[in-house]
This record gives structure tokens, C-alpha cells and sequence, in this order.
């Protein structure tokens, strides 16, 4: 069957089947068996139980070694290459309630240089993002006690012996088949697996042991740690276990919320006015007319405005799914959806921009080994 979307680190297009792209990728689903393993830590969040966290590599080794009194760090990260959108802020969301729930320390990467190497964009600016995305990190909640901010380009003393140790396991034939780079791709790019998969191993460097680290993250990364997990044995240290979620989708019905779509990307920054704007003109499962809508009901499956429900915004299953039924029913019409939308969104920024202003007070203070914003 010919493949009609395309899952890289760096590319999302097309119609994304996620079942097969964990067939593809070599991923574990995560059943209920291993559900009700994780409800016995607490209630597992939304996004587990709505499978959106739907795919997993060695979940289950790493509680059996937290059973047996070995703890874990949380590892994740983002590329620093423009303003925060609510794509990016999801899988953060999730790695919350991780820390909340198995109290860890967690390491959260800015790889500026990635950006630098691969967009447009001077060295300035990813560092300038780098600072700005942070805030919405750290808007987030996560313990400032137990929570460091990496920058590739500022902790690099730490990531490069880490980085070099991983090369040295990585053929340019791996990189070629793992990434899809050939003879036009810059040699930065090739090399900067390596940085991604260091972030791994610094736990076990800093607490003189081995330590495991969970990452929850976008599927899309998983090219990076299938490599990472290849050469950690050989370096001595245990593999990384990880925790996937497919891709936030746009408000214009569109599989990936990205930044190349403006209009239907949503910032953190936004006003409500943007906001309103924005939602306003989602693609929805609505008919043409009205008349048409109350006879024959819409389709919340493809709705960008149920998504962003499902996703993120109503957490109430009955809420969710009675939304889904007057929806079918012709009952409510897309206007109403969008209004009740636009709403919950606001509620959420015009908090998350004000405890983005504090950030700017405890961001200093969650740089890894005291690097200077
Ligand atoms: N490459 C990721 C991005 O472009 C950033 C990143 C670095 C990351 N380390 C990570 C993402 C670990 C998830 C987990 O966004």
C-alpha cells in the first residue's frame, strides 16, 4: 500500500495513519494492561486514557525499576524556532503530570543548534527563542527544584563528550537510512543526533548510577532515540524508555498544528481577539447550511474544533461525549462550538500568560549547571 504521509523529526505531511506508523517505527501499544498499571500511581491523565500518549518503548522495565526503589528522571525538549504554539505546550502537559505524579527530576533540552542547522536562522535568534519558549515551559509548573533547562550551545561543555561517545557508535549509513540525509545535507545536520541522544545518559552521569530516563514526546522524534537506544548499551548505559503522542492537530482540519499555517496556529502570546479569530474560522464537521445541519447533523471525527476538545480542553468524558452527540444529532451548530471554544482557550492563555511573566522571575534559577539566559 503506498504511503501517503511522511513522520520525520524535521517533516510531518500528509494524512498520518497512526497504527501504521507504530507498525513502521517498531512501537508498543500501550493496552490496558499497562493502564491499569499506571493507575496505581495515580489518575493517569486524559491524554492517556484518550490514547493521544498511545504508543510506548519499555514503559513497563521502567516501572519495574521504580518498583524495586530505582528512580527515573523525565527527559524532553523543544527546537527553539519560533513562539510557542499550543502543539508544543500538549506533550509538556503530559510530562507535568509525569513529575507531579512520580515526583522526578526532569531535563528539559532547548536544542538552539538543531534550529540553527536546519531552518533559516541565525545562531541570535534560536538562542532568543530559546529563552522565550523556556517561559512557557516553566509557565507550566514544573518544580523548579527539581527541573533543569538545558541550551545546547551554553551546556555543551556537559553534552560533548556525551555527543562524541554516541558518534563514535553512528555510521553515516545509519544517519542516511534513519534521517534520509544524502551528499547536499550539511555535515551539522548529520551530527546532531548525537546532541539529541546526550540529554539520555546525563542522569546516570549525575547520580553515579545507572539511571533511567522516560521521554514523553511527539512520535516524530522516535528516529532520534531508536539510535539512542541502539548505542546505550555499548556506552553503559540503559536504554531510554519512551512515551509517544501523535501530532496536535491545526484548527484548519489539518494533521499537525505548525507554524507554517499561521491562521490556524494558536501562540501562547495570542489575545483573545486572535483567539476568536482563529477559531472562527476552523474547519469543522459542520454541513453548508443551518437547515441542513439540524436535518442531517455534523461530523465531530474530522472537526478541528472537537480535536481541540478530545485534546486538550475538556478533560469531562460525559461533557465530551454528549458535545459528540448533539453534534450528530443536529443540536448544537458549529457557531455555538466555536464560541464555548474560543472561550476555554481564552480562560487557559489569560492564565498561562500570567504565570509566563513569573517565569521570567524562577527561569534563571532552572538553568542546568547555572548558565547565565
Ligand atoms: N528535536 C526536538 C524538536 O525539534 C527538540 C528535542 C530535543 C526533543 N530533545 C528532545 C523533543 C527530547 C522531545 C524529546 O522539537
Amino acid at each position: 500500500m503506498a504511503e501517503d504521509f511522511k513522520v520525520t523529526p524535521w517533516e510531518v505531511t500528509g494524512d498520518i495513519d497512526y497504527d501504521v506508523l507504530m507498525k513502521k517505527f517498531g512501537t508498543t501499544p500501550i493496552d490496558d494492561k499497562l493502564m491499569k498499571r499506571l493507575s496505581r500511581y495515580g489518575e493517569p491523565h486524559p491524554m492517556l486514557r484518550r490514547g493521544i500518549f498511545y504508543t510506548h518503548r519499555d514503559v513497563d522495565v521502567l516501572l519495574d525499576e521504580y518498583e524495586k526503589g530505582n528512580e527515573f528522571y523525565i527527559y524532553t525538549g523543544r527546537g527553539p524556532s519560533g513562539n510557542t504554539h499550543l502543539g508544543h505546550i500538549m506533550p509538556w502537559i503530559l510530562n507535568k503530570w509525569m513529575q507531579d505524579t512520580f515526583k522526578c527530576k526532569m531535563l528539559f533540552q532547548m536544542t538552539d543548534d538543531e534550529k540553527f542547522l536546519f531552518k533559516d536562522l541565525t545562531l541570535h535568534d534560536t538562542r532568543n527563542m530559546a529563552y522565550e519558549n523556556a517561559l512557557d515551559f516553566v509557565a507550566l509548573g514544573f518544580d523548579p527544584e527539581k527541573t533543569k533547562i538545558i541550551v545546547d550551545t551554553e551546556n555543551i561543555k556537559t553534552l560533548y563528550p556525551l555527543a562524541l561517545r554516541v558518534a563514535k557508535k553512528v555510521t553515516f549509513s545509519t544517519a542516511k537510512a534513519v534521517f534520509g540525509f544524502d551528499g547536499e545535507s550539511n555535515i551539522g545536520r548529520i551530527f546532531f543526533t548525537t546532541l539529541e541522544s546526550a540529554p539520555a545518559f546525563i542522569p546516570t552521569e549525575i547520580e553515579g548510577k545507572p539511571t533511567r530516563v522516560i521521554i514523553p514526546c511527539g512520535i516524530d522524534q522516535d528516529p532520534h532515540f531508536r539510535v539512542t537506544r541502539d548505542v546505550a548499551p555499548g556506552l553503559g548505559y540503559p536504554k531510554p524508555t519512551m512515551l509517544y503522542c501523535k501530532m496536535c492537530p491545526g484548527l484548519s482540519g489539518g494533521d499537525k498544528m505548525s507554524s507554517s499555517d499561521e491562521n490556524a496556529t494558536i501562540y501562547t502570546t495570542d489575545t483573545p481577539k486572535q483567539v476568536k479569530k482563529k477559531v472562527g474560522r476552523a474547519f469543522t464537521g459542520g454541513c453548508v447550511s443551518v437547515e441542513e445541519q439540524r436535518q442531517n447533523g455534523g461530523n465531530p471525527e474530522v472537526c478541528a474544533v472537537f480535536k481541540y476538545n478530545y485534546y486538550l480542553f475538556e478533560h469531562d468524558d460525559a461533557k465530551l461525549n454528549e458535545m459528540a452527540e448533539k453534534c450528530r444529532n443536529g443540536e448544537i451548530l458549529c457557531g455555538e462550538c466555536k464560541v464555548a471554544l474560543t472561550q476555554k482557550i481564552n480562560v487557559f492563555l489569560e492564565a498561562h500568560q500570567a504565570k509566563r511573566e513569573e517565569a521570567k522571575e524562577i527561569v534563571d534559577k532552572m538553568t542546568f549547571e547555572g548558565f547565565k539566559w
